[in-house]
């Protein structure tokens, strides 16, 4: 079956009522990612020549919130059963080859238990687990010598079938002809008054096709989310999952339960993490870089042995080595920092450079600058950038020194080696070499002057 055409498709038109949300459930998010593109993400792994998802509650909110996908759509009005929403897709499988049927609200599928589906089957397989609680699951029905009868749902099962453990995942290999056979012959008489498509077993048998199963022991895996209370279980799963994996590639994690990884964290060897850090997107921390405790990073790299403090805030940027980036920095898009900088507490880089070993260490925003080589920004300094309508560049050369509380007011370059006196409002390039200062004039004390007091 698996040298043959694959088609796939994702069943993902129903409402997830117990989700208590406006929003479709396989648009909610697990590790960053809403559940359907999970399965997509598997489906495509799987190289299918075709991939259709049924989708039906929310109407067009789910397909337009996967423009980016070149799968097919399908529409199921009215949920009518599972047997309904796969037959909705059969205009688009080919005669030939197999369909592997996906469900779109169980993300943590893995690519090996779809492979040896397909490998097992030549009519229909089934990937099943084994449940201590199997309520509410279909059941699988087999004989005194194993062999698979049928799936009887548990609303349709007798006390004896109640106490068979193994269940029905939901997730099956069936070759195309025989599918489109046995769909046109389904019927909803049962107690729920549905398609089941899992009436498929019962009639693949009756025509003397082999009906196999995959036992899967990853129960996870084949986990659905059906609540909240399913979705933060899985988010842990795969969150403890992902960290054994960056602690297998060589970091050390503080609390292997406390990180967070939406998207792919990237670790050299020697990487520290200490606890409640999110990592957002691409992110590549290189060797020897620590990351103190409660930063968000996102979209960003990290060079070697750079340290990030303490509830640091990173959004594509690019921190180079032996740097030293916080407490509560915020790096936002297109701030670069070159080896060996330091930025400090309450800094706010925008679209900037800083230079190699240069230092803005406090209270400062800098946005639109280029800042030079061994440079020290003061304590409150401040890049005008903006003028409510457009934004200029400011432009700071090697070995300036910029004293505590200054403004330097956008297009302005201060030239190589100059010093700016605290507190001075830049307005004017300023010379290289030089010391410019630009402040009130005189300063006065009046003697005998009394503060306000309250009547
Ligand atoms: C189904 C199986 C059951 C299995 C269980 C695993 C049938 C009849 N039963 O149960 O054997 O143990 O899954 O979770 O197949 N869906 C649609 N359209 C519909 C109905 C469902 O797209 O008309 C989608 C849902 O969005 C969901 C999936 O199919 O992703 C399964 O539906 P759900 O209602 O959760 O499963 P059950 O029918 O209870
Ligand atoms: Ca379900």
């Amino acid at each position: 079956m698996s040298t043959k055409k694959l088609n796939i498709v994702i069943l993902a038109a129903g409402k997830g009522t117990r989700m208590q949300s406006f929003m479709p459930k396989v648009l909610h998010r697990l590790a960053g990612k809403t559940l359907l593109q999970h399965v997509i993400d598997t489906a495509k792994q799987l190289s299918p020549n075709k991939v259709v998802v049924v989708y039906g509650y929310g109407g067009d909110a789910v397909p337009k919130a996967f423009k980016h996908e070149t799968v097919s759509w399908v529409e199921q009005k009215e949920q009518l059963g599972t047997g309904h929403a796969v037959l909705q897709a059969v205009p688009h499988l080919d005669d030939e080859g197999a369909t592997l049927i996906l469900l779109g609200d169980v993300p943590l599928l893995n690519q090996r238990s779809c492979l040896s589906l397909l490998e097992k089957t030549e009519g229909l397989g089934l990937l099943t687990v084994k449940k201590k609680n199997p309520t509410g699951y279909g059941r699988i029905v087999r004989n005194d010598q194993q062999q698979i009868l049928a799936i009887v749902e548990h609303k349709d099962a007798t006390e004896s079938q109640r106490a068979i453990t193994e269940v029905n995942t939901g997730i099956m290999a069936v070759s195309n002809s025989k599918l489109k056979t046995w769909l046109s012959k389904l019927s909803n008489n049962n107690a729920q008054g549905e398609n089941y498509l899992t009436d498929i077993v019962a009639m693949a048998v009756n025509d003397g096709l082999k009906v196999e199963a995959e036992i899967t022991h990853d129960e996870a895996s084949v986990e659905g989310v059906n609540s909240k209370t399913d979705l933060a279980n899985l988010e842990r799963v795969y969150q403890t999952r992902n960290a054994s994996v960056l602690m297998q590639a060589g970091a050390t994690l503080a609390d292997p339960l406390r990180i967070d990884v939406r998207g792919h964290l990237t670790v050299g060897k020697d990487v520290e993490i200490d606890v409640g850090c999110v990592f957002e997107g691409q992110v590549t921390l290189a060797d020897g870089v620590k990351v103190g405790p409660y930063c968000v990073i996102k979209d960003s790299t990290i060079g070697e042995t750079s340290m990030i403090e303490a509830f640091t805030h990173i959004d594509q940027a690019h921190v180079e080595s032996n740097c030293r980036v916080g407490p509560y920095a915020r790096l936002r898009p297109g701030a670069e920092i070159s080896d060996a900088a330091h930025v400090g507490n309450f800094v706010e880089i925008k679209n900037s450079q800083v230079g190699e070993s240069s230092k803005v260490n406090h209270l400062s925003y800098v946005g639109d600058a280029t800042i030079g080589k061994n440079v020290n920004i003061g304590a409150g300094t401040i890049t005008c950038n903006y003028d409510g309508v457009n934004k200029y560049r400011t432009i700071i050369q090697d070995d300036v020194f910029i004293g505590s509380d200054t403004q330097l007011v956008a297009p302005v370059v201060i030239g190589e080696g100059a010093t700016i006196a605290a507190g001075s409002t830049i307005t004017k390039n300023a010379p290289a070499g030089q010391l410019t200062f630009c402040r009130a004039k005189d300063q006065k004390s009046i003697a005998n002057w009394k503060r306000p007091i309250k009547k």
